[in-house]
């Protein structure tokens, strides 16, 4: 049976993070922005309220929520602003691969006591380098064994949160010219003697949302620190990407549907040549397209999360969704902006600081054109293995292979 309903607990759970939002960020969105400021004070707020560590499972603290609820979460979220979404979901991006590499032990070991700390404690997802952005599996940051410890030497940029991060998911290769089958993956201690952190980033939006560089020089770490074994570091990062696009998705739709209420809402107010603009179909068509794109979103990222929960591989539709999502938020604040003519341009407004953190997220967490990339190779895949029911008829019989 198909039921697009949400269940009373997830409406109760999207409910909690929608007030959370009214309450702590989208208040304080805009001063965070110009300010440059980082939200930890909302990050201490919501492990409070409950909305940190979603994924983590509740024996070591965490929520122990589906995908689905984590994309609920992230949707009310990003409606109060892209860039606090951003810093809170990293978590989420960081935890992932030790989520999906650690034993019961490495999780009681190395996250526990940071998931039960009473302040909000933060971890850092580092893959992307210089010269190895959509080519991750280019990364050249290297672990060597060295008895009972790994070294790890390297440097990683653009890693959100990385600058107040207690804990580093590291990818790094045991052999440079070997490709993905020799990426590994590390826990790594921030206060580990050799880390270093760099520049912390200026960016055009989202500057409640902090992304540096950061190096590893000779930083020794115990052996139980590896997640998986040697050479699982790429489908580690894989596998996290499929999950997080998901939640980055949603962070869109959160953003998409702002968008639709802040253009309505100036709509329904503003009169022009005697009437509300809403009157023009000029606009109201812009509001009708604005809420299909954000409709069409939605279902897009709760299925890529749903099948995630099913145990169903979800690289497609995780990818597909993080495009619809992205570039739906992109083209509806846009929209937002020319609804609002001048006033849309105005700092005093939301829709400005919206435009800009929606571009970032058609960026971060893999372009859309990687996304892109991803799912037209598993579309050609598929299509080997569809019928589609065209037959060429030859001399009045059917060929055997049209495309032959
Ligand atoms: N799950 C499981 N296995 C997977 C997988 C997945 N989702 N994707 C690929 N694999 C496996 C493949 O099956 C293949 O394994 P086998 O050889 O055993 O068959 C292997 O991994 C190699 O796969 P590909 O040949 O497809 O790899 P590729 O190198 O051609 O391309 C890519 C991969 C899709 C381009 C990938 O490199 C990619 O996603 N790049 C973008 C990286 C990215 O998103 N970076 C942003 C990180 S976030 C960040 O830095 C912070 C921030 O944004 C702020």
């Amino acid at each position: 049976m198909v039921d697009f309903a949400l269940s009373k607990h997830e409406q109760e759970l999207y409910e909690t993070a929608m007030e959370f939002t009214h309450k702590y960020i989208t208040p304080h969105a805009r001063e965070l922005e110009e300010a440059n400021e980082f939200p930890l004070e909302i990050a201490q707020k919501a492990k409070e309220a409950g909305l940190m560590y979603l994924h983590l499972p509740k024996d070591i603290g965490g929520q122990g929520y589906t995908l689905l609820e984590e994309t609920l979460i992230a949707e009310a979220i990003g409606y109060g602003d892209a860039g606090i979404a951003t810093t809170l979901l990293a978590n989420n991006l960081a935890f992932t691969p030790i989520l999906l590499g650690a034993t019961q032990e490495q999780l009681e070991k190395y996250m526990k006591p940071l998931v039960t700390d009473p302040k909000v404690k933060m971890g850092a997802f580092c893959l992307t380098e210089r010269q190895a952005g959509s080519d991750a599996a280019a990364i050249t940051t290297t672990a060597e064994k060295d008895g009972d410890e790994w070294i790890i030497n390297g440097r990683k940029c653009f890693s959100t949160n990385g600058h107040v991060a207690a804990i580093l998911s590291v990818f790094t290769t045991t052999d440079p010219s070997g490709g993905y089958k020799t990426m590994t993956c590390h826990m790594v201690p921030s206060d580990t003697p050799g880390v270093k952190i760099g520049i912390i980033e200026n960016k055009m939006g989202q500057g409640a949302s902090f992304q540096c560089s950061i190096e590893f020089t000779d930083v020794r770490v115990p052996a139980d620190c590896l997640l998986g074994k040697i050479g699982d570091g790429f489908k580690i990062a894989m596998q996290t990407l499929d999950k997080t696009r998901a939640a980055i998705a949603a962070i869109g739709v959160g953003v998409a549907q702002r968008a639709v209420h802040e253009a309505a809402k100036f709509a329904n107010h503003r009169r022009q040549f005697g009437q509300k603009i809403s009157k023009f179909q000029g606009i109201s068509f812009m509001l009708a397209d604005m809420e299909a794109r954000t409709m069409a979103a939605r279902w897009a990222t709760r299925y890529a999360a749903w099948l995630a929960d099913q145990g169903i591989r979800n690289s497609k539709e995780s990818s597909l969704a993080k495009v619809l999502a992205t570039e739906a938020a992109m083209q509806n604040t846009t929209d937002c902006v020319q609804i609002m003519g001048g006033y849309g341009y105005l700092r005093e407004y939301p829709a400005e600081q919206m435009m800009r953190g929606a571009k970032l997220l058609t960026i971060y967490e893999g372009t859309n054109e990687i996304q892109r990339v991803v799912a037209s190779g598993l579309i050609l895949k598929e299509a080997k293995e569809i019928d589609t029911g065209f037959r060429l008829k030859y001399d009045g019989k059917d060929a055997p292979d049209p495309w032959s």
